[in-house]
């Protein structure tokens, strides 16, 4: 596996419409993959694919229960609704306020292509908001009601 390099706001592949992935083969494994161990090296609890520099619809998401991989992800529903503290692995240097749905409902395929349809709550629904938001060129700076230098030695793992 290998440490992709991420990509930081400025660079116009940020804010591309990524192309949906329709080859469902070991190169997508891989890429997974990569991308995972990348979104883990960094601590973060999600990366997509723009943000490593590939105008694909991929995302990979940990918000505490393990990875998910979400191909071609689509928010179907949206519920409710919730502000909170935000950082983007591609915006290293701010975090901010943003406000998001509460509960969304997702549908995605999985690395075989499997279609599968999944409601989330909490830092995973905000993840999945976030990265889905990376796939459409938005970043969290476009949506924050608050923005404020992040501290340089901050732990505090809120990067996606
Ligand atoms: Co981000």
């Amino acid at each position: 596996m290998t440490t992709l390099d991420i990509k930081i706001a400025g660079d116009p592949v940020l804010r591309a419409k990524a192309e949906k992935v329709t080859k469902f083969d070991k190169k997508l494994i891989h890429l997974i993959k990569d991308m995972t161990k990348t979104m883990y090296m960094a601590n973060g609890c999600g990366l997509a694919a723009p943000q490593i520099g590939l105008s694909k619809r991929i995302v990979v998401i940990d918000a505490g229960d393990g990875v998910v991989e979400m191909i071609n992800p689509e928010i179907i529903k949206k519920e409710g609704s919730v502000v909170g503290l935000e950082g983007c692995l591609s915006v290293p240097q701010f975090e901010g306020d943003v406000e998001r749905a509460e509960f969304v409902t997702v549908k995605y395929q999985d690395r075989k292509g499997n279609v599968i349809v999944e409601e989330a709550d909490a830092l995973f629904a905000i993840a999945i908001q976030h990265e889905t938001d990376h796939l459409d060129g938005v970043l969290f700076i476009d949506k924050a009601v608050t923005l404020r230098p992040k501290e340089q030695f901050e732990t505090d793992n809120n990067g996606m």
